[in-house]
């Protein structure tokens, strides 16, 4: 007998999902025993690319999650409620969950895991980060063996379209911005991805399997692009570096328990590896040991990348079902109990790009020298090129230091006659 899905949403990965599923030839065999049984919208009227008989969709959704003779609950409808709920509901009908809401798992991860736990079901989420890019399935099953030092991403893909854009461009964030909603790349409210949040929820999510152990998503550090100009992007070319959101986590020391979690626009060098990842795409570099790096890059988002994602998930769930294990499977289960232990950003130890406008008088690059040196900030590099006005501008690369040390260092330049202003401060790889 076939498995029987229940799908909560038909939007853009919904409908990719069940087109994926419907037209199954030459794919993995198993795919031919699911059945599409229910799907829950929220319009019934709404027209739809995908036909499915009507007595089969439904504005519902708990029917679905109620099913007696559904065995896999796919929730592709998004937002935090009723999405938690119904998630919620589901686990407690004893339903195996698919899902590719990073939003609800970064912030109800322990809520939903534990009562998956207790009621013997998976709650599995490849599409949840990096849309197609298999990533969270890598990290428990094929790297799970390797100790990971490091997660770097590039997760949102609407943010590394804009900053594509300006970087090629030499346009202007509000420009580039408006154009991508023009073009439907970005989303009429950006919120989330411009401010970085989507790229919180998703190293957050990504830290908690290569760290082994759940992250609060207070902890996390987020910063997003609305700060990065046309003329950051120019200097950082000069100094041979490209601007990316990145979301980072890592060990604070090699063999530290606590970790740095964060977003943040920085300056990555031209030859590493993200520094080529462009457009719309995502790519997550992965640093364990034995392994050294690994990449994995493609398409984050969209109909097809998704459904292949979810569908994978789904997959996973049937051959399970098909086997019937008595026990849970030890790869597929959420082993987390604990949270882990990030550090604040204060600590962080990074190298910096700061740009200065300064009045243009002798002696200010040495005073800023002085102050830097007083905070035991080591300079990289030092450039005067141009000019704003009247103002002078100069731009400083750091060594490594202290993010607390460099942050007090700043607060006395700030308030030196010399100084007109800081208009602008980037983290570098
Ligand atoms: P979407 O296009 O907005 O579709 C949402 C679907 O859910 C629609 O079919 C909608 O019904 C239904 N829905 C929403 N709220 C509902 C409610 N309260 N009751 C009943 N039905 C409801 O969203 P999406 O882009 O497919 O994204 C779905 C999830 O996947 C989100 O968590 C998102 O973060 C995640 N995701 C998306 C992408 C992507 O490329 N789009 C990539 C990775 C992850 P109607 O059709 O009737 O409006
Ligand atoms: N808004 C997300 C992005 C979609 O731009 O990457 C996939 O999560």
């Amino acid at each position: 007998m076939g498995v029987k899905l229940g799908i909560l949403g038909l939007g853009t990965v919904g409908t990719g999902t069940v087109e994926l599923l419907l037209n199954n030839s030459q794919r993995h065999p198993l795919l031919s025993e699911i059945e599409v049984h229910r799907v829950g919208v929220r319009s019934l009227d709404k027209p739809r690319s995908v036909k499915l008989p009507t007595q089969k969709v439904t504005t519902d959704l708990e029917t679905i999650v109620t099913d007696p003779d559904i065995e896999i609950v796919v929730e592709v409808m998004g937002g935090l409620e009723p999405a938690r709920s119904l998630i919620l509901q589901a686990i407690a009908h004893g339903k195996h969950v698919v899902t590719a809401n990073k939003a609800v798992i970064s912030r109800f991860g322990d809520e939903i895991f534990t009562a998956a736990n207790q009621a013997g079901v998976y709650v599995l989420l490849e599409a949840a980060v990096g849309g197609g890019i298999p990533v969270i399935q890598p990290l428990k099953q094929s790297l799970g063996v390797n100790r990971i030092q490091a997660v770097t991403g590039i997760v949102n893909g609407t943010t590394n379209y804009i900053l594509t854009r300006m970087q090629t461009e030499g346009s202007n964030f509000d420009a580039v911005l408006a154009d991508a909603q023009r073009l439907g790349y970005a989303e009429a409210d950006p919120t989330a991805d411009i401010d970085g949040l989507d790229a919180a929820d998703k190293i957050a999510i990504l830290a908690a399997l290569a760290f082994n152990g759940r992250i609060n998503l207070g902890d996390v550090y987020c910063e997003g692009i609305r700060q990065v100009s046309k003329t950051d992007i120019a200097y950082a070319d000069k100094l041979g570096f490209v601007i990316k959101l990145l979301a980072i986590a890592k060990r604070i020391q090699p063999e530290s328990q606590t970790l740095s979690v964060r977003v943040h626009p920085t300056l990555v060098p031209k030859a590493h590896p993200l520094a080529s990842i462009n457009g719309v795409y995502n790519a997550i570099l992965v640093e364990g040991e034995p392994l050294g790096q690994v990449m994995f890059f493609g398409p984050g988002a969209g109909a097809g990348a998704t459904a292949s994602a979810v569908s994978s998930d789904i997959l996973n769930l049937v051959a399970i079902l098909k086997s019937k294990p008595t026990n849970p499977h030890p790869l597929f289960t959420c082993r987390h109990h604990n949270y882990s232990s990030v550090a604040p950003i204060s600590q962080l130890v990074t190298k910096f790009y700061t740009r200065f406008l300064t009045k243009d008088q002798p002696g200010v690059i040495g005073k800023l020298g002085t102050c830097f040196g007083q905070y035991g900030v080591s300079l990289e590099s030092v450039v005067q090129t141009g000019f704003q006005g009247d103002l002078a501008e100069i731009v400083v690369v750091t060594h490594d230091v202290q993010e607390g040390d460099f942050r007090q260092a700043l607060g006395e330049i700030q308030s030196m006659a010399a100084i007109d202003s800081i208009p602008s401060l980037f983290r570098v790889l």
